[in-house]
């Protein structure tokens, strides 16, 4: 069946988000107000649905990840709204702002995909929920590509700061 190729999809939410690893000096800044959306909301909503789809190993084998449960599917299915939501805020002038016309398209593609996602746990269909989950990563990736991550707090311009 599919299970060789299922494995890869848990980690997916490793490489969405692109390490993020400095949590110092963040200000509530315009700039940052987007990264904390995708920190503290979006990347924790794909991760419940990338989390109902496929199997993991560990030592004792494979751990099917399908929801067992209509409690289960019920939450996948939250997080595919969730997801859907989110696009939405993501084109509201406080996230939209100067980004462009790209970004709104970018942000429909979220709200596109998430139906599918929602329509999927609803059918309560382990295949296409891992597949629309790949698509779902596809579509956080093309905006990343279109979006790079902001370097660092841009208060000071300058590379090397040596005040402590
Ligand atoms: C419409 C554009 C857009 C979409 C769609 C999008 N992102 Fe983002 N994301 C961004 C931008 C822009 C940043 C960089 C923010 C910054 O550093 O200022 C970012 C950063 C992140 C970060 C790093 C946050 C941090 O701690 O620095 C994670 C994690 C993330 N996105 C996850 C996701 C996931 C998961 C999805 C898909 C479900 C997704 N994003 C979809 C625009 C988007």
């Amino acid at each position: 069946m599919i299970r060789n190729t299922i494995v890869a999809l848990a980690g997916l939410a490793l490489l969405a988000g692109c390490g993020g690893n400095e949590a110092e000096g963040e200000k509530k800044s315009e700039m940052a107000s987007v990264r904390d959306l995708m920190k503290d909301e979006v990347q924790p909503t794909a991760e419940i649905y990338w989390g109902s789809a496929g199997s993991v190993s560990d030592e004792n084998g494979m751990t099917d990840l399908t929801p067992t449960t209509d409690e289960g599917w019920q939450k996948t299915r939250d997080s595919a709204v969730k997801l859907g939501e989110l696009g939405k805020k993501l084109m509201e002038p406080q996230y939209s702002k100067d980004r462009g016309e790209g970004w709104i398209r970018l942000s429909q593609g979220l709200i596109d995909v998430s139906k599918i996602a929602e329509q999927a746990a609803a059918d309560k269909n382990p295949d296409k929920v891992f597949e629309v989950g790949g698509t779902i990563y596809d579509v956080c990736t093309a905006c990343h590509q279109a979006y790079p991550q902001s370097e660092a707090p841009s208060a000071e311009g300058d590379g090397t700061a040596a005040a402590g």
